[in-house]
């Protein structure tokens, strides 16, 4: 293929994730940077999928990864243990809440959900309670694409072929305040508060409840919106007063993302369950990983003696150095402090784009920012859904050199038009500045092929 000229279904053999697109071939990473074929840089303003946190071209984690796949790429779990897990779950002891001390690593964030939702369920069964069963979960949200996190995920477009296959998830609204009824405004709003989640328990009969599952700062689904600050210690009382187990999805906020190890540690609470993935390897090597206690395992280990989920590539030995080489870095460099303070500039740029007369809402914390897009601003009317809006502003983006990460839904009769920024941590001021210039101007462009668009 020549240089520059992008590639898709149906030419070559890949199974492409989209077969109606052209994808560019990306040959190099440097630092926040991504270069094609044709040199052409791209400017990741997303780490990827939220994955790339350290950026780059780190040599530190490739040494690492490259040198225990020399010395010792792969062990049996349920035979072996070895040093990189080892020293990775000590480290990632040391940066969780007191308590969440024991982790299993697994790829993908789909993974773990699947792994905490099964272990929860295995650890009431083992105490004498296997009438808690059921799973509570906010809407909307996402916890991956495997049956069971699919199940509890609100995402409706990516249920329907499946729906014969998925178990019942009981839900309450999400804390989303720029699109709840009162506008984040009202101090008892059941949604905004946590009270939601409290009726949703009684509704579904508590003592049938094993576990709540919710994103402690939002994700894609509503667009790095953040509860407030007395949301999660109400949640974690409701839990403890329901006896149903509280699993924190870190997936995408957690590793740093928020300015801080976890998206929990500013409200004080500590969950039952916490799972890392995405950034926790830095993209080095696929890494998920789920904490726990002993409190939780003692029952398991009274009982039947393993918890019953494992795959093949648990504990994997090269993800797991990718893992300890990225804690070893964010730490060396001070990268999750670097994470808080980058936000910052990175929320005074944002607010440039307030006056956008189609930017709704800005919001998020660290380096992950929510941007939300509507068609009028005074109703927070937003874009009819079959304009692509969100979608749209991403592909005019990435085609001048701006990586963003899109999300566009339907919700209750709702379109919602979101993209999330969330770059590695090395980003610096001047790369800000021209994201957020970018980001301006393919707005803009992006407004004028919607305009051309309705004409038609
Ligand atoms: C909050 C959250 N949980 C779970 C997942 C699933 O992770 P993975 O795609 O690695 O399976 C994602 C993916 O985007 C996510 O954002």
């Amino acid at each position: 293929m020549p240089p520059g000229s992008k590639t898709g279904y149906p030419s070559g053999h890949v199974l492409y994730r989209r077969l109606d697109r052209r994808y560019p071939r990306i040959v190099r990473g440097e630092g926040c940077w991504l270069i094609d074929d044709d040199g052409k840089r791209y400017l990741d303003a997303s780490s990827g999928a939220l994955v790339t946190n350290l950026g780059h071209g780190n040599a530190e984690v490739a040494r690492a990864v490259g040198e225990q796949a020399a010395r010792l790429a792969y062990v049996n779990g349920t035979a072996f243990t070895h040093d990189a897990v080892e020293e990775l779950a000590a480290e990632v002891a040391a940066l969780c809440a007191e308590g969440l001390d024991r982790t299993l690593f697994m790829c993908n964030g789909g993974d773990a959900v699947e792994a905490a939702l099964k272990i929860s369920r295995q650890f009431w069964v083992e105490s004498g309670r296997p009438e808690k069963r059921k799973i509570v979960a906010l809407t909307p949200s996402y916890h991956g694409n495997t049956l069971l996190a699919l199940s509890a995920s609100a995402r409706p477009g990516y249920q329907a072929l499946f729906r014969d296959w998925m178990v019942e998830i009981h839900t309450a609204p999400a804390p989303y305040p720029y699109r709840c009824s009162c506008r984040g405004e009202l101090e008892e709003c059941p949604a905004c508060s946590g009270a939601a989640v409290e009726e949703a328990l009684l509704r579904d009969g508590p003592e049938s409840v094993a576990a709540f599952i919710a994103e402690p700062v939002g994700g894609s689904s509503t667009g790095a919106s953040v509860p407030r600050p007395g949301y999660w210690k109400r949640i974690r009382e409701i839990c403890d007063r329901h006896e149903v187990h509280f699993v924190a999805d870190e997936v995408l906020v957690g590793a740093g993302r928020t300015g801080s190890w976890s998206a929990l540690e500013p409200y004080g609470v500590a969950p039952d369950f916490q799972i890392f993935g995405k950034g926790i390897a830095g993209g080095y090597a696929p890494l998920s990983a789920l904490v726990t206690s002993r409190r939780i395992l003692d029952v398991l280990a009274a009982g039947s003696g393993a918890p019953q989920h494992n795959q093949t590539f648990s504990q994997f030995p090269v993800s797991c150095a990718a893992g300890l080489a990225t804690l070893r870095q964010l730490k060396a460099q001070g990268l999750i402090a670097r994470c808080a303070s980058m936000g910052v500039v990175l929320f005074q740029r944002l607010a440039e784009l307030q006056g956008h007369p189609h930017v709704g809402d800005v919001r998020g914390r660290g380096l992950l920012a929510g941007i939300e897009f509507v068609e009028d601003k005074a109703s927070r009317k937003p874009f009819d859904r079959s304009l692509r809006m969100a979608e749209t502003l991403a592909e005019t983006a990435q085609a001048a050199g701006l990586v963003l990460w899109p999300h566009g839904a339907q919700l209750g009769g709702k379109g919602v038009d979101l993209v999330l920024i969330g770059p590695p941590f090395i980003i610096t001021e001047d790369e800000i500045s021209l994201l957020v210039g970018r980001l301006r101007t393919a707005l803009d462009t992006t407004i004028e092929r919607i305009r051309g668009r309705k004409r038609r």
